[in-house]
């Protein structure tokens, strides 16, 4: 498998990070499983012509025309085969509207049109890499859940020697910020490594620089006052030429670094793995996957936090957790067994 060069690198940590767990996280490499859904009934001997009637179709496909389902479907296995990044398990609907808007982008009418592009220009690749991936996100984002973290979260973080937090699918790094921040102010942030992962590069380079839009400050502020901060808020950032620059200091513990939820494999122990706003993107047998590596990646006790619209409710995993705040999904893994592995039946 050809990944992009510069766009997907394995993921090795400097040792300095480890914090005595071992290595943290790595790209195991194309071993996610094909398209979920059966293909639809395009015809035997009598094919029908290019068209079934919408309610031939699977309900997320409804509608749509079968032979763009399948110009769809043989865009995401040579984006899987030739460049490794696998979209072929993310939610039908927001994916065909993402990939519409990149056909439209691109000036084509098919997607086997864009097939033959995005195969031959790297550039044009690219260029979809960032329409599939939704950077949306900012510093305290859902302010309650931050309060909630210092009042449910942190009394059993003190107790820990060391502290190793995952953030999955962190974006432009706001939230890891956010949390550098609330653990600094709770005393916690010299033991704490934060790991902080999303297969965007370009996203992982603007979260290294520290810099971020002074447009946005004032909007964090409350959200961070929200969230239970009772600093000055502006102690963290230097602003300079329309830019908040956050103290490097914020950054000191933190590994950013390229992972793909839906290839990659991690093998190591984190007591707090945060993956918010992530798994809407994906259908349920990849967020089964998805939670499954979560659940072998904490430790025992360890916390889940996903984002207001996710949750474990109808999961394989949910017998494993324990709900810490069910308004603010968070969740900590219980001492029973974990559930015996399978693909599928992830809700
Ligand atoms: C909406 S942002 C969420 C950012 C942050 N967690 C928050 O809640 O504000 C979704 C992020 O998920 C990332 N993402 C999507 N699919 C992914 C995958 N398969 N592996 C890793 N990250 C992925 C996108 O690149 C994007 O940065």
């Amino acid at each position: 498998m050809i990944r992009m060069s510069g766009i997907y690198e394995r993921v090795d940590l400097p040792a300095s990070l480890e914090g005595g767990g071992g290595l943290a996280l790595a790209a195991s490499g194309g071993e996610a499983g094909g398209g979920s859904e059966p293909a639809p009934e395009v015809g035997g001997p009598g094919r029908r012509g290019s068209t079934v009637a919408a309610a031939e179709a699977p309900a997320p496909f409804a509608g749509v025309p079968a032979l763009e389902r399948l110009e769809m479907e043989l865009l995401l296995e040579a984006i899987f085969r030739h460049y490794g990044y696998d979209f072929r398990q993310y939610a039908p609907s927001s994916l065909r509207r993402r990939l519409k808007k990149r056909l439209e982008a691109e000036g084509l009418s098919t997607f086997s049109a864009l097939q033959d592009r995005v195969l031959h220009e790297p550039a044009s690749m690219e260029a979809l890499l960032r329409d599939m991936s939704v950077n949306v996100t900012g510093m305290f984002r859902d302010p309650t859940f931050f309060r909630a973290l210092r009042e449910k979260v942190v009394p059993m973080l003190r107790t820990y020697p060391s502290i190793r937090i995952w953030h999955a699918g962190c974006a432009s790094g706001e939230e890891v910020y956010a949390m550098a921040i609330l653990l600094e102010e709770e005393g916690l942030y010299e033991r704490a490594r934060l790991y902080a992962t999303d297969m965007n590069s370009e996203a992982l380079e603007r979260a290294r620089t520290g810099i971020f839009p002074i447009a946005r400050m004032r909007e964090y502020t409350t959200n961070y006052q929200q969230g239970g901060g009772t600093r000055s808020f502006s102690e963290y950032y230097t602003a300079s030429y329309g830019a908040a620059l956050f103290h490097a200091r914020l950054r000191e513990n933190v590994l950013f670094a390229q992972h793909n939820l839906a290839t990659d494999t991690s093998f190591s122990e984190f007591n707090v793995i945060l993956c918010r706003n992530v798994l809407i993107y994906f259908d349920k047998d990849l967020k089964a996957r998805t939670l499954r590596l979560f659940g072998d990646s904490l430790s025992s006790l360890g916390v889940l936090c996903l984002g207001r619209r996710e949750s474990l409710r109808f999961t394989t995993v949910e017998q494993e957790f324990e709900e810490i705040d069910p308004k603010e999904r968070i969740y900590r893994r219980t001492g029973l067994p974990r559930a015996p592995r399978e693909t599928g039946g992830g809700g």
